[in-house]
């Protein structure tokens, strides 16, 4: 079975290889065609970056519903074509009912389950929101355009892909235990490629979006639902938590790689400063000398993969809560001195902090888009449920899905989360608060100039995803398509060994990195990275990932 995959794999990545198109004007790749699509009609149209993204963001919502939402959150960094650079935090929040031991049992154990399932798993969704703060700030075309090919997909149907028939099928038994009522999710188990997949209530609440902005969401009709459906479970999102959520702009986090900027997602994301923390501490390897995924490279990554991951669990949280020592998690000096410690004879231990398994089965839950427009904006936006199709909780008579990103908190501090990551009381549930996030959209400058757009979903895999893309165009000469499709490998200090997907590093430094002390654990292929790469000549290189069924389209 490994083999097979490993073949199909393979084959995918010879055959997008061969296909690596290289566009004039602008692109957008993302997790589904039909999505991507519908962002190349709105730059085709005259829409720019900003508009195309938000336009993708609810076509995502209706034709890949595990991860495309309106009932979660996400991230987006904009750079513009002058260079001035934003960031837009539609993260979820805690509603205000929320309390640190509300996943606790009377014996003080977390109950995960709590965290993960169902109407009480959901934090307040932060993606209307967002989308209606990013289009105010920045939108050109009307914001009736941007809807409307969202509201045609869910009214008329989509033909959904083999990957997805799969999908639904797995998970219908979970669906009929979180949804008593009849919606797309609950009517049948039996799908197959190219069925249509339609969606009226989702279709009228965007409607109510198209027409009513955020108000169409946080208050009247759709507000409502939320509510009722929070009390047919054991939900607490009030209508004072919707009326009061608002997304945040923020100052994006950025460091320095060679001659390289790296501009990426700030707190309450980890994942920026992980990202520049992980650039620095790498920087002054010959990593290109050594080679792609060469036993020195790979303890080079995975012991600063280490320390960062170890820090992220002590230190970052939601910046509104809590004091982020976000300047010397950025110091150059401070990351390169916290590889002093480390000898390529051995490797270092984590602490011995009792580990959790990671119990994520799959890592196709979150969903990320790069964008750029015909002025050279780009636009990088995660945007995720959490898990896939997240609580499972479809809002009756609304139509879409509930996000249960509630577990990204540290539900306990040593308790850890579907990633396995572990974290403190940085990261404890407060209300109103932001659960700590690894979503990493990313946007890379060469001397001034756009130079990548990338991203992933993953969970705690989407740092060193992202870190891995880079390195392997920048320091490994791929292209961008290689670049995403090239197999990869995982360290995030606890549990303390090497996650590699299965055609990931050669027997051979296997065999050495074993006799170090490392401990190797094959997984299924993770994340799925879009990138666009800037040539020399201006034109632009995309990466769609051959693990799903993700897309570039361009003109
Ligand atoms: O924000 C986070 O870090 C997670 N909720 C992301 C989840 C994710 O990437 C799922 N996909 N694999």
């Amino acid at each position: 079975m490994k083999r097979v995959n490993f073949l199909l794999l393979f084959i995918l990545t010879a055959i997008q290889s061969i296909a690596q198109q290289n566009f004039k004007n602008g692109v957008v790749v993302s997790a589904h065609p039909e999505a991507s699509k519908v962002g190349v009609d709105i730059l085709k149209k005259g829409g720019n970056a900003i508009d195309a993204s938000v336009a993708v963001q609810f076509a995502l919502a209706v034709v890949y519903p595990n991860a495309g939402n309106i009932g979660g959150g996400g991230f987006l960094v904009y750079r513009d074509a002058k260079g001035n650079v934003d960031a837009l935090d539609y993260r979820e929040k805690a509603p205000l009912a929320a309390k640190e031991d509300m996943y606790w049992g009377s014996d003080g154990n977390a109950i995960t389950e709590l965290s993960l399932y169902g109407q009480l798993a959901a934090g307040v969704p932060g993606t209307v929101d967002g989308m209606v703060k990013a289009y105010q700030k920045y939108g050109k075309l009307s914001w009736n355009e941007l809807i409307q090919p969202a509201i045609d997909l869910a009214e008329k149907g989509f033909p959904i892909t083999q990957m997805q028939a799969d999908e639904l099928n797995e998970k219908f038994s979970e669906f009929k235990k979180y949804n008593q009522s009849k919606n797309p999710f609950t009517t049948k188990n039996i799908w197959v490629n190219g069925d249509l997949f339609v969606q009226k209530d989702l279709a009228n609440t965007l409607k109510l979006v198209q027409q009513k902005g955020r108000k169409g969401f946080y208050e009247g009709k759709v507000a409502d639902l939320i509510v009722k459906e929070m009390k047919r479970g054991n939900g607490i999102i009030s209508k004072k938590d919707l009326k009061e959520y608002q997304s945040a702009w923020r100052t994006p986090v950025s460091g320095t790689y060679k001659g390289f900027k790296v501009i990426s997602m700030p707190p309450p994301s980890s994942g920026g400063i992980a990202l520049v923390s992980l650039f620095q501490s790498v920087e002054k390897y010959p990593l290109k000398e050594w080679g792609f995924q060469s036993e020195k490279s790979i303890q080079v990554m995975v012991e600063a993969e280490r320390r960062v991951y170890a820090d992220r669990a002590e230190h970052l949280g939601d910046p509104d809560f809590i004091k982020v020592p976000q300047t010397q998690l950025l110091n150059k000096a401070y990351n390169v001195n916290r590889m002093n410690d480390f000898s390529f004879d051995r490797a270092s231990k984590s602490s011995e902090i009792k580990a959790g398994e990671m119990i994520g089965k799959e890592s196709m839950e979150t969903t990320h888009y790069s964008i750029v427009d015909k002025e050279g904006n780009a636009v990088s936006v995660t945007t995720t449920l959490n898990g896939s199709y997240g609580s499972l909780v479809v809002v009756d008579g609304a139509g879409f899905l509930l996000n249960n990103e509630m577990d990204d908190f540290s539900v306990k501090p040593g308790t850890p989360n579907l990633y396995g990551l572990v974290g403190g009381k940085a990261n404890a549930i407060a209300p109103s608060k932001r659960m700590l996030s690894s979503m990493s959209p990313s946007i890379l400058e060469k001397d001034g100039e756009l130079y990548m757009v990338v991203g992933t979903p993953g969970g705690s895999t989407i740092i060193t995803s992202v870190f891995q893309t880079i390195l392997n165009v920048i320091e490994f000469g791929m292209t961008m398509q290689e670049a995403v499709a090239a197999p990869r490998f995982h360290h995030q200090w606890l549990p303390d060994r090497i996650d590699i997907e299965p055609n990931a590093i050669s027997t051979d430094v296997r065999t050495s990195l074993i006799n170090k002390g490392y401990e190797l654990k094959e997984r299924k292929p993770y994340g799925r990275v879009e990138g666009i790469l800037v040539n020399a000549d201006g034109t632009y290189q995309s990466g769609a990932d051959p693990r799903g069924d993700d897309k570039a389209e361009g003109y």
